[in-house]
């Protein structure tokens, strides 16, 4: 130890604490924030769905390092005044950009619960890891996985998709890969997925140190699913080539149109080819829990391995991904690791092996099963489907919308709540790609954009358990004003746009 530590002052340990000298001013402070945030949520209609970012406010949060104290009531004035203003805006109902899940009041309440008992889910014998294995067993049930299989929380679906590529791997190529790397053996390995699937399955197998050349994208039909027949014919090359196909990825909802591929063609065609097959589900999974999506996932029961997002369809607030594993053993065989630090005991705080850090690189984990657990407790599963229904019930709705308008165009087939479509323009990619913008910043919607066959189209992606058909009506009336602006001849680059104010808490 160093002089200066063995001599620091011994103060009075209310003096050198964190905890506050006033628990009562604590407490009034704590209520005044749950007030607000429960205000924010429920009034979030009263805001713009999301504003720029003044460079004011973004110059306020480089400052330096704060290295004295300040009061938390001027703290939360700081986050209230230049946080709140400019979040993502995936709370309100208008936002409709990527696949973002609006979160709930529940939700929250069980984040701050989870942070106060400042629980480490790694490892050890306590009841959050009890709740995180009740989750586990549930999301179980609902895919209809044997008792044997194993789940964990994650950050979201790229992480998971990843923990399954190695996982996949572990199951190939046996645990000495962990020794000794993939070798000659693993520059064999050969994986699988469609040209539809989300890009983080590409950087999983490069992050895993296959290289991305090493997954085959196949092709797919007009929905966007896997050309079966053409993967068994590519699974076929690359065998007679002296590969070694091991893994599939099936999408249960791509990320651009919401398809989802023939599920139970692709596991039928894993298990004669004895390949690993995982699904990528981060949103579409939890159509599961909507009687009227559930037979179109129908293969999703065959599968080794499912990704997905608790945070998307889920409600849950960010983030909860998950990993669901049909065998535990094989699990485990790709992430526990034996170290002394984490003996563990038949009695005790280092009872309960296996832990979560035995499934997966995390050693310190937060609880993120809490919220999963209220959400899932609090409103049911059959609630939450009913609200996977109506958001692809939502997206009919604007489907027809944009078929009912001439100046709009309807860009691929509508298959659970994604909508890609256009404003009829010369020059339609620069001009939907400032509509989209237009209305990001006029604080109406927040849709965002892909890119289909090359051509832009805006997309809609309907997540959020608030939307409403007002909602969708004010997307397909701002697309409508801002196109018609955009597409006139003498369209400027700037178009005036009504800033909206940033509200009190
Ligand atoms: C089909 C699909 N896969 C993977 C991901 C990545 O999930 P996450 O953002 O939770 O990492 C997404 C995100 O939208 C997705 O739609």
């Amino acid at each position: 130890m160093t002089k200066a530590l063995r001599e620091a002052p011994l103060r009075p340990a209310s003096s050198e604490t964190l905890d506050p000298d006033n628990w009562d001013d604590m407490r009034a402070q704590g209520h005044r924030m749950l007030d607000d945030m429960i205000d924010y949520i429920a009034n979030i209609r009263d805001r713009p769905v999301w504003s720029p970012i003044p460079d004011a406010v973004r110059a306020r949060l480089r400052a330096g390092l704060p290295r004295q104290p300040c009061d938390l009531g001027e703290v939360y004035r700081e986050f209230a005044d230049f946080v709140v203003p400019y979040a993502t805006g995936n709370v309100h109902p208008g936002f409709m950009g990527w696949v973002h899940g609006g979160g709930t009041a529940v939700g929250m309440l069980a984040e701050m619960l989870a942070a106060g008992l400042n629980a480490n889910l790694g490892g050890r014998d306590h009841v959050p890891i009890e709740v995180e294995r009740q989750i586990v067993e549930w999301t179980r049930q609902m895919f209809g996985f044997p008792s044997e299989a194993s789940g964990i929380f994650v950050t979201g679906t790229s992480m998971a998709n990843l923990m399954a590529v190695l996982v996949a791997r572990t199951d190939a190529l046996g645990r000495s890969v962990r020794q000794r790397g993939i070798g000659d053996d693993g520059a064999r390995l050969t994986a699988y997925t469609s040209t539809a699937a989300h890009g983080c399955i590409t950087s999983a197998m490069d992050i895993a140190g296959f290289g991305s050349d090493a997954l085959r994208c196949i092709g797919v039909d007009r929905s966007h699913r896997i050309d079966v027949a053409a993967l068994r014919e590519q699974i076929a090359q690359d065998r007679s080539a002296g590969l070694n196909p091991f893994l599939v990825v099936g999408s249960a909802g791509t990320v651009d149109i919401g398809a989802i591929d023939d599920l139970q063609a692709l596991s039928a065609l894993c298990r004669e080819q004895d390949i690993w097959f995982h699904v990528d589900g981060a949103f579409g999974a939890l159509g599961i829990l909507s009687p009227a999506l559930a037979p179109r996932l129908a293969g999703l029961e065959n599968a080794d391995s499912i990704a997905l997002d608790f945070h998307k369809w889920g409600q849950v607030p960010y983030d909860a991904g998950f990993l669901l594993v049909r065998d535990g053993d094989r699990h485990r065989d790709a992430f526990a690791a034996p170290a002394a630090y984490l003996r563990r005991e038949s009695r005790g705080l280092a009872a309960g092996s296996p832990w979560p850090c035995d499934l997966g690189p995390d050693l310190s984990r937060g609880f993120k099963a809490l919220k999963t657990w209220f959400t899932l407790k609090t409103y049911g599963t059959e609630k939450l489907g009913a609200v996977i229904t109506r958001t692809c019930a939502l997206a009919g709705y604007l489907e027809a919308r944009i078929l009912a308008e001439p100046r709009l165009e309807l860009m691929a087939p509508v298959q659970l709540n994604i909508v890609c479509f256009r404003y009829r323009a010369d020059n339609a990619n620069k001009v939907n790609g400032d509509i989209v913008i237009d209305i990001q910043e006029s604080g109406i919607a927040a849709p965002s954009t892909t890119l289909l066959g090359g051509e832009f189209a805006i997309r809609a992606a309907i997540v959020n358990h608030r939307t409403d058909t007002c909602d969708i009506d004010a997307l397909i009336s701002a697309v409508m004003e801002f196109g018609a602006q955009r597409s006139r001849p003498d369209a400027g680059l700037v178009l005036q746009v009504e800033p909206s104010p940033p509200l009190a808490m």
